[in-house]
């Protein structure tokens, strides 16, 4: 039987997980304006609730970046040439299997890289890969993109895929960074593969994030449930309501969550009373969308070129590669 290496890198310290939570939630509640990131909404419940959002009617995103996928995995595995798929944000790795299926139809499959902050998604996702693909070397890294991009393993023939339009929860300026890590990671040669949510009617994009199950709700709403287990608050559930609305100006679905009663909330382990007003908003994640000339034109401007790009039948959602010059 053959035999697959699988090696875990965590490049993330064992206090990192506590300690910048602390000091997000800290900065975040104190501020002006309050926020929390959005990368705490994916504990256990927060993953299987996004799993769930996946799969709701409302939410096209995930099935038409599946299409594009299903119908044009051999041609982008052909255009990119490479022998190694880098995945970031990798999750459970469900879509890298049908790009993983393409290399390996093509007999170029060499080795798999998922890369993703959480571990034990991470862990499960790289030991059903390397069951289900014998031979292929597997990497994954636990990190987090805004420190450790640069240290992923790429290689020379290196294909980094960034799918599920993740990329629209990174605030502008992190955006930017993110692409030219991404860019500086890549060797000369090395192809980037970006799956983008595009810009289309408003309702559409209102009711992808206001869904009737009350399913993006609920994952909203999982951050305070996370911060009363985690931090010893006392956020109470019946005194907060999801928001999410398309900022038309922004070209972003911009969520948040609203206290709809003046109330004091103690977060025990941090020593803090926060007061709310009635209708006061605490920030909790964008879902910017997008053109395809706008994403080419940010990928030019971190030196990758566009190879070519890719929509669904319905144009609701976007599939880029380019490559590093
Ligand atoms: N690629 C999958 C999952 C998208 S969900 C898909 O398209 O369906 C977003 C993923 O990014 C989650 O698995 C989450 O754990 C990971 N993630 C979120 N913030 C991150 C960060 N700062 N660093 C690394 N991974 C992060
Ligand atoms: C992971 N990310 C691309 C999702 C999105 O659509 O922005 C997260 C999400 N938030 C609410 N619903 C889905």
């Amino acid at each position: 039987m053959e035999t697959t290496t699988t090696t875990i890198d965590v490049h993330l310290e064992p206090d990192w997980w506590r300690t910048t939570l602390e000091q997000d939630v800290r900065n975040g509640l104190t501020a002006e304006n309050k926020s929390i990131p959005a990368k705490w909404f994916y504990d256990e419940l927060g993953s299987q609730l996004f799993d769930q959002i996946t799969k709701l009617d409302e939410y096209y995103p995930f099935r038409a970046e599946r299409e594009i996928l299903r119908d044009y995995s051999s041609e982008i595995v052909e255009a990119a040439g490479a022998d190694t798929l880098v995945e970031l944000g990798s999750g459970t790795s469900e879509k890298s299997r049908v790009l993983l299926d393409a290399m390996a139809k093509a007999n170029m499959l060499k080795r798999y890289v998922p890369f993703d902050v959480s571990e034990e998604m991470l862990r499960t996702a790289a030991g059903d890969i390397s069951r289900d693909y014998p031979g292929v070397e597997i990497g994954g890294v636990v990190g987090d993109f805004d420190r450790h991009i640069p240290l992923v393993p790429i290689g020379g023939t290196g294909m980094v895929a960034f799918l599920g339009s993740t990329i629209g929860n990174f605030p502008p300026a992190s955006r930017t960074r993110f692409i030219a890590d991404v860019a500086s990671a890549l060797d000369s040669g090395g192809t980037f593969l970006l799956g983008t949510d595009l810009v289309k009617e408003p309702e559409r994009l209102w009711a992808a994030y206001n869904d009737a199950d009350g399913v993006t709700a609920a994952f909203n709403l999982n951050l305070l449930t996370m911060l009363n287990r985690e931090l010893n608050a006392d956020f109470d559930l019946d005194h907060f309501e999801h928001a999410a609305d398309w900022d038309a100006e922004n070209e972003w679905v911009d969520i948040r969550i609203r206290s709809t009663a003046a109330q004091q909330v103690c977060v025990k382990d941090l020593g803090l009373e926060i007061d709310f007003a009635e209708g006061e908003e605490l920030h909790t994640e964008i879902s910017a969308k997008f053109h395809l000339d706008g994403i080419a034109s940010e990928l030019a401007d971190a030196g990758m070129t566009v190879v070519k790009q890719w929509t669904d039948s319905n144009d609701d959602f976007g599939m880029t590669l380019a490559r590093k010059e």
